[in-house]
């Protein structure tokens, strides 16, 4: 909302910025006079142009569907049954089924299959007895579930927006207010901002109140300055996020390498805690495996590692001397918040390695590191993965004293990815012997099991291509049976201790008609193509990861699929 009048455009370029985020339909309402005008579409924003008029006050949605398949009927926003309040939500209303039960008895006719739509009318209901902010607060008391609301009413001239889950950020520019779930869809107006904790509901007027929830108390809010740059959200020279964020990583790497101050003061915490534990979600779970190998080898300290969603069944035995340290680009992730919510309750306590400073998870920790990584904005996550493995490795090193020694590692790593990716055409060429497979799969040991699997999500999930990581030992219990005449194997063979086995994997694999290409420090007779990785300790295995994500990338674009998006995924996974 703001002195422009422009908010329809302002509110779908916001939109085209967080698409990211969810991309099955997405929907635009503004405000005109007394009445709201509401677009709605199908399919990705892409070059959409909007048809409604001129407002001061909007609100839009860009959606990842829970309840409901899509159609334009499921898209946000939502409405009441007389079109005068537009909601569009993230999260789930776990009880929305009695909710819906109770408004049709009262009349409410509701139009889409979605959790969603029960908020529009229970407003609506309230709105008879009491005004629009109560009626706001009085309906999402009643909900359960993690949610997070934008509200804009026909008759006035306030937006309420209210959470108790998913995140939502308040931008206070020169041109208007500004709310959205991620602050990267406000830099462009402003760069001051308010992150809306938990039960709190933010009137945005003439001077924005915020309140505490249930009960309604006034609550005084401070803004925080968010560093970010334009160009860092644009894709620039680039054809997709995805390279754009690959190209990236030597930069991250150097920038983190001299962060040793703020990694070595997690570090003491580290070395003091009984009980350290490693979670995270995805390839940041994927992250964490690769930190546990990191703290055995370099710290000789035993670090547990689990998937963040599992993690709730498997946590009875956390004490207040416990330390969870959370890995999460995002710091929004549900998986991720959930235990660490549970572990609070049990006096444990939280660290966290986040992207994104005022994040949910950033918020809730005692301790705070930042990966100063800049905007991801590909679904698949590269260069967050490597800067969590290089914070990783810094902290391991700091264990020891030795941080230094991790700086030293770390910027050979970043030279050695600068001189891969001077050499990006051998793996794109390699990539094209891949085309027509139908499965691949990737073997290493010790640290290098960690890049395996990381490399396997990468290419399944942009590409759609099957591809499975093992850990070169596992091979003969199980999954060589896949293995036939031409199966795409790729090798991981640094020059560490997993070195002799590895190879012996791999001869088991093309003994049974494999197609090896081999990443490795030295070229074997055994390898269909050869990736060269020059050998600089655990600074090879860090540059071990681009040539895989360079195939993940090359291999989506071979099928022309878009890599930035890939299908069913979002970037920032805020409902279980
Ligand atoms: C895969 C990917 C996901 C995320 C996971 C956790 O490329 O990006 O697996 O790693 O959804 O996300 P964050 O790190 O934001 O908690």
């Amino acid at each position: 909302m703001g002195k422009s009048t422009n908010t329809g455009e302002m509110i779908l370029d916001g939109l085209k910025t967080l698409e990211y985020r969810g991309y099955d339909s997405w929907g635009i309402a503004i405000k005109k006079g007394n009445k709201l005008e509401v677009e709605k579409k199908v399919g990705k924003i892409g070059d959409s142009k909007i048809t409604l008029g001129n407002s001061e006050i909007g609100v839009g949605h860009t959606r990842w569907a829970t309840h409901g398949g899509v159609t334009v009927e499921n898209a946000h926003p939502h409405l009441d049954c007389k079109n005068q309040i537009a909601v569009v939500h993230n999260g789930i209303i776990e009880n929305f089924e009695e909710l819906k039960k109770e408004l049709i008895k009262k009349g409410h006719k509701f139009i889409s299959e979605t959790d969603t739509e029960v908020f529009p009318h229970l407003i609506e209901e309230n709105l008879k007895k009491e005004g629009f902010a109560s009626s706001v607060r009085d309906s999402f008391n009643v909900l359960k579930g993690l949610n997070a609301f934008v509200v804009v009413y026909a008759v006035s001239k306030e937006i309420i927006a209210v959470k108790n889950g998913s995140p939502l950020v308040v931008g206070l520019g020169k041109d208007g207010l500004f709310i959205s779930s991620d602050s990267i869809g406000l830099i462009k107006y402003t760069r001051d901002m308010f992150f809306l904790k938990d039960n709190q509901m933010i009137i945005l007027g003439e001077k924005p109140e915020l309140l505490e929830l249930p009960g309604g108390t006034k609550l005084p809010f401070s803004l925080e300055r968010i560093d970010w740059k334009i160009e860092e959200v644009s894709m620039g020279k680039y054809k997709h996020f995805m390279i754009k964020e690959i190209f990236e990583q030597p930069k991250v790497i150097r920038k983190i390498a001299s962060e040793k101050d703020e990694i070595g003061a997690l570090g003491k915490v580290i070395k003091n805690s009984r009980g350290t534990f490693f979670i995270g979600a995805g390839t940041a779970y994927y992250a964490a495996i690769a930190g546990a190998y990191f703290f055995s080898k370099i710290a000789q300290k035993h670090v547990n590692t689990q998937p963040a969603s599992e993690f709730n069944y498997l946590e009875d035995f956390l004490t207040d001397e416990s330390l969870i340290i959370a890995l999460s680009q995002s710091g929004e992730t549900i998986d991720v918040v959930e235990p660490l919510q549970r572990a609070k309750t049990k006096g444990s306590k939280i660290a966290s390695i986040t992207n994104v400073l005022g994040s949910t998870i950033y918020r809730m920790s005692d301790y705070k590191l930042l990966l100063n990584a800049g905007p991801e904005k590909a679904v698949a996550s590269t260069k967050a993965y490597v800067a969590k493995l290089s914070v990783l490795l810094m902290l391991a090193y700091s264990m020891n004293s030795e941080i230094d020694k991790a700086s030293e590692v770390l910027l050979k790593a970043a030279d050695e990815i600068d001189r891969l990716l001077e050499h990006i055409e051998d793996i794109k060429r390699i990539t094209k012997s891949l085309s027509h497979t139908r499965d691949i799969y990737l073997i290493g040991r010790g640290l290098s099991y960690s890049l395996a699997l990381e490399g396997a999500m990468k290419i399944k999930e942009v590409s759609y291509v099957h591809a499975e990581g093992f850990a070169g030992g596992e091979l003969k219990h199980g999954p060589i049976a896949l293995i036939s005449k031409n199966t795409p194997c790729i090798v991981l063979a640094p020059n560490d201790e997993t070195y002799g086995a590895i190879m012996s994997n791999a001869a088991e694999v093309k003994a049974r008609g494999g197609m090896i290409i081999g990443l490795s420090y030295q070229n074997s007779s055994l390898f269909d193509h050869f990736i060269e990785i020059k050998d600089i300790q655990e600074g090879s295995i860090i540059a071990q990861i681009v040539p895989l994500q360079l195939i993940a990338y090359f291999l989506t674009l071979l099928k022309k699929y878009d890599p930035d998006k890939p299908r069913n995924l979002a970037k920032s996974v805020t409902v279980k």
